[in-house]
């Protein structure tokens, strides 16, 4: 006999486990399916994010990030490091744990919030039917009867046939978080938000890196201004990133990766001890559902939903990188909430306007709003103010000046439009934007704020003050 549920979580990544815990919350009899194995072979919940995406990358950016201060920028603090060394094994089992910790701590909060949970592939059979088999054997495990489906199944890496991956050499982001040793040569196609955290992991523990953007504009979704500081950092870094160069081939021979890419002057070859393949994600809408179900998906197979993450079916609701948009890990929670809302029967919304963004690049690069190429192509007049690390005495103090934060108001209104950070903890600052645009916050209400010192936070203000030309630390 089919389970009989008011709501089915399929996907247990930040999209699919938050909507499930808050469906539970709000008194839904709730289940979720998810179909994730762990390199042991055991059910692993939190999706992409936790499992191979956000949280292993951080944990490995922050390994590096100490080993590369310990390795230069202690020295000017008086610390000597004696025969620095890292030990990769070591690195890769913190990761590990702060994975299977996280991952461990959601089926907690299920348990607690009394959220079903089954291991195994859904597939949706009718508009109030669902099937489970069994991931790898295909049988069936079973039927559920249900009132309301979230279809919350993620994205998976895009593949290119010019470097299809092969074990210990061409990998995916992935594989590029496992490596059990410093590549010596890493070569990196895209450089995008993957491919430059991944770079500055493996760069800062060694490695010589070589980016190949196919694109002659670098992070264009970022504000020019931050771009430019950066590309300067990145380069100082000794990331290797070349612009406008498209890759042709790559093929392993002798245990080297050797990858040919044609940029305006022609065809140039490399060689790469590894190479990591970052080139965007794709949403896994494949085998979720037949064509007879009615969900619509567009050309590039995202499930088409309209503002409140509804598809063309009134029951069925689709959430996170499934639906494409910003493909990150709190944009689709934060759809998770708003559609377990609305089943209970609230008007919840996701103020789309206002996503965090940030690269945890160091400097990190966050931004949220509009740029000021978007405000003045939408013929929006602006007043725009900032504030330069290098004048911020907490950033002194931190040896941590490279770097400013941008603020764009709207002239006539002076609402903050956008908010962009190129500087240490900027994913922490942008909270701080994020917060005065979702309260329609001017730059006067936050010159009106008093901020602690030292801290970076102070930037911020003098950064509001200078949108009116009253910053105290800058010649405005
Ligand atoms: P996913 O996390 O992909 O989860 C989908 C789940 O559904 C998976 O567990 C999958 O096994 C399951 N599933 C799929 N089909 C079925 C089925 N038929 N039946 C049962 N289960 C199924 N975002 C950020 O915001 N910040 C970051 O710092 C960040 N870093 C990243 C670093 C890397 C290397 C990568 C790859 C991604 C990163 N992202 C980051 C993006 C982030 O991981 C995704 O945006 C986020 O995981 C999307 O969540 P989701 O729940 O929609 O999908
Ligand atoms: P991306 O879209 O950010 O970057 C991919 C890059 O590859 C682009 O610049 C593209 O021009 C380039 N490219 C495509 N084909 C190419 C080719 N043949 N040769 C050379 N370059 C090519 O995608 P990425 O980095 O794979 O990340 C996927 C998603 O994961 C992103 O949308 C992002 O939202 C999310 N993510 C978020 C992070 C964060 O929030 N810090 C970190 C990592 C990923």
């Amino acid at each position: 006999m089919a389970l009989v549920y008011d709501v089915v979580v399929i996907g247990a990544g930040p999209a699919g486990y938050v909507a499930a815990i808050r469906c539970a919350q709000l008194g839904l009899k709730t289940v979720c399916v998810d179909e994730w194995l762990n390199h042991d072979s055991e059910s692993s919940l939190g999706g992409t994010c936790l499992n191979v995406g956000c949280i292993p990358s951080k944990a490995l950016l922050e390994s590096s990030h100490l080993y590369q201060q310990a390795n230069a920028e202690f020295k000017q603090h008086g610390i000597t490091a004696l025969s620095l060394k890292i030990n990769i094994k070591t690195m890769q089992a913190r990761k590990d744990k702060v994975v299977h910790d996280l991952t461990q701590g959601i089926q907690a909060l299920f348990e607690a919030n009394n959220v079903d949970l089954i291991h195994g592939r859904a597939k949706i059979i009718a508009v109030d039917k669902v099937e489970i088999t069994q991931r790898k054997t295909r049988k069936k495990i079973e039927a559920l009867s249900v009132k309301n489906i979230i279809i919350a199944t993620g994205s998976s890496p895009v593949r290119l046939q010019q470097a299809e991956l092969k074990d210990d050499f061409i990998l995916d982001s992935a594989g590029a978080l496992e490596l059990e040793e410093v590549p010596k040569r890493l070569g990196v196609i895209g450089a995008g938000s993957i491919g430059l955290e991944l770079a500055s992991v493996w760069s800062r523990l060694g490695s010589q890196v070589v980016l190949l953007e196919a694109m002659q504009e670098f992070l264009p979704m970022v504000d020019s201004k931050l771009t430019t500081l950066a590309k300067r950092s990145f380069k100082k870094q000794s990331l290797d990133i070349r612009l406008g160069s498209r890759l042709v081939s790559a093929n392993v021979k002798d245990k080297k990766v050797h990858v040919t890419y044609e940029d305006k002057t022609g065809e140039k070859g490399e060689v790469f001890d590894k190479l990591i393949v970052a080139v965007g994600r794709k949403p896994n809408s494949d085998r979720v559902f037949g064509e007879e179900l009615g969900v619509e998906r567009d050309e590039r197979c995202f499930i088409m939903v309209d503002d409140y993450c509804q598809t063309s079916v009134p029951n069925i609701y689709a959430i996170g990188d499934v639906v494409g948009g910003q493909m990150l890990a709190h944009k689709a929670s934060e759809e998770g909430i708003m559609v377990a809302e609305r089943i209970a029967g609230q008007h919840s919304e996701v103020n789309y306007q206002a996503i965090p963004s940030v690269i945890y690049t160091q400097p990190e690069i966050a931004w949220a709003g509009k740029t000021e190429a978007e405000c003045k192509a939408a013929g929006v007049e602006i007043n725009v103010g900032s504030f330069p690390l290098v004048a911020s005495g907490r950033a002194r103090a931190m040896a941590a000046t490279e770097g400013l934060i941008k603020i764009i108001a709207d002239a006539e209104t002076d609402r903050v439009l956008g908010v962009h950070i190129f500087s240490a903890q900027a994913s922490e600052l942008i909270a701080q934007a994020v917060l005065m645009m979702d309260m329609q916050a001017t730059t006067e209400d936050i010159a009106l704020t008093m901020f602690a010192h030292p801290t970076l936070s102070e930037a911020m203000h003098e950064a509001a003050l200078s949108v009116h030309k009253r910053a105290i630390h800058i010649k405005n």
